[in-house]
């Protein structure tokens, strides 16, 4: 009898420390950013290719203000991407897409918009109130369009001071402390040379380290939020702040197999990513499948359920002997 109460005072403090430890890790999600914003990242995503992210093809032709400018000579699906006319780094013909970039439009950057303008006037930007052309209402429901209004009010981070105009080189960044949060966070996808998943630049197959060297702002602008149809670790969960974005991004550089030709590659280094998804082979399906598991709720309930489990078993074991 006496062993029986002390088995049942066990189990139940097991129990309290599991429930406990559950509570913990939900509140440590439930306070990180991403949970308190809503859809900041979806709509990070929806600025990068809004189509992937819903799913959708892309519209037929041009988007109908790229006939509008005759300096970028792209066409087709990317000229509907926010980020073909806006850029990575926000500032649209004031930053690396500025005259003479192969990326030039004239268009206009959203950082100014993003101080200028309240998020329900972003939201009416995007939703006809900035004329026919640039009405997204019939390709993006209301919500998606709150999502990109929300990431443009408050996601928006200006790097232009520590990107150097002409080397791309990052001002300022701390390449060790950059190495130890990429071999803690993203080695495991990206291999700690960083070329174990290839990206299409160019037409051609590069790493993190060619990338980075090339676009860093996409580099950091992926990082921060990741990339559609992929479920990554990204910087914006993990708490980082922009310095930690930086820091891995001079690392990245120095994982560049050759110095790269700075800003020539500009154009096509918005396109590189391939259209199909994450999953393209078993391989990065298992790993991103890893990877939203040990970060994301299912872990813990995984957790959870594990121990919950052990605790059956222990009392179904010492039911049995005690008979
Ligand atoms: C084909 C190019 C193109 C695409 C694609 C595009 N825009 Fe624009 N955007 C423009 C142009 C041109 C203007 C300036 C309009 C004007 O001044 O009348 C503009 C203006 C803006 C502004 C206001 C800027 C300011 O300073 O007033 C915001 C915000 C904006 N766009 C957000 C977006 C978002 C979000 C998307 C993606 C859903 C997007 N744009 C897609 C070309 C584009
Ligand atoms: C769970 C696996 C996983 C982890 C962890 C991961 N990534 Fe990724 N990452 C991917 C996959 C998959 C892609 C998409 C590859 C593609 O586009 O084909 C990707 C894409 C990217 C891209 C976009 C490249 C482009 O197209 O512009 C960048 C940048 C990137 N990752 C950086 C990082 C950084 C920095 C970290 C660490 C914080 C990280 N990743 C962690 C799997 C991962």
């Amino acid at each position: 009898m006496r062993s029986r109460g002390m088995l049942v005072t066990g189990l139940v403090v097991l129990l309290a420390v599991v429930l406990v430890l559950g509570g913990a890790t939900r509140q440590a999600l439930a306070g990180s950013p991403a949970q308190e914003e809503g859809n900041l990242v979806r709509g990070a995503m929806l600025y990068d290719r809004w189509y992937a992210v819903l799913g959708v093809d892309a519209p037929k032709g041009d988007h109908p203000l790229w006939a509008t400018q005759s300096t970028n000579t792209r066409s087709g699906e990317d000229t509907w991407r926010c980020v073909t006319c806006h850029g990575w780094d926000y500032q649209g013909k004031d930053g690396a897409n500025r005259e003479g970039s192969s990326g030039y439009t004239g268009f206009p950057g959203v950082y100014a918009a993003s101080e200028r303008l309240s998020e329900e006037e972003l939201f009416k930007v995007v939703s006809g109130g900035a004329g026919e052309a640039h009405d997204f209402s019939a390709y993006l429901d209301e919500a998606s369009r709150r999502d990109l209004a929300l990431f443009l009010k408050k996601g928006l981070v200006d790097d232009s001071q520590y990107i150097d105009p002409v080397s791309l080189k990052v001002i300022g960044g701390d390449a060790p402390h950059g190495k130890q949060l990429f071999d803690a966070q993203c080695a495991r996808c990206h291999g700690e040379d960083g070329n174990l998943l290839p990206f299409r630049i160019g037409g051609s197959n590069v790493g993190l380290g060619e990338l980075s060297t090339v676009d860093p702002w996409r580099f950091l602008a992926k990082t921060r939020f990741g990339t559609p149809g992929t479920d990554m670790v990204i910087g914006y969960d993990l708490g980082w702040q922009a310095q930690d974005g930086r820091d891995v991004l001079a690392y990245a550089r120095s994982l560049a197999k050759s110095e790269v030709q700075a800003p020539s590659l500009g154009q096509d280094g918005q396109t590189g990513q391939p259209k199909a998804g994450p999953a393209n082979n078993i391989f990065t399906g298992i790993l991103t499948a890893f990877g939203a598991m040990a970060t994301g709720l299912g872990f813990a309930v995984l957790l959870g359920g594990f121990l919950v489990g052990v605790i059956f078993l222990v009392v179904w074991v010492i039911r049995g002997r005690a008979k």
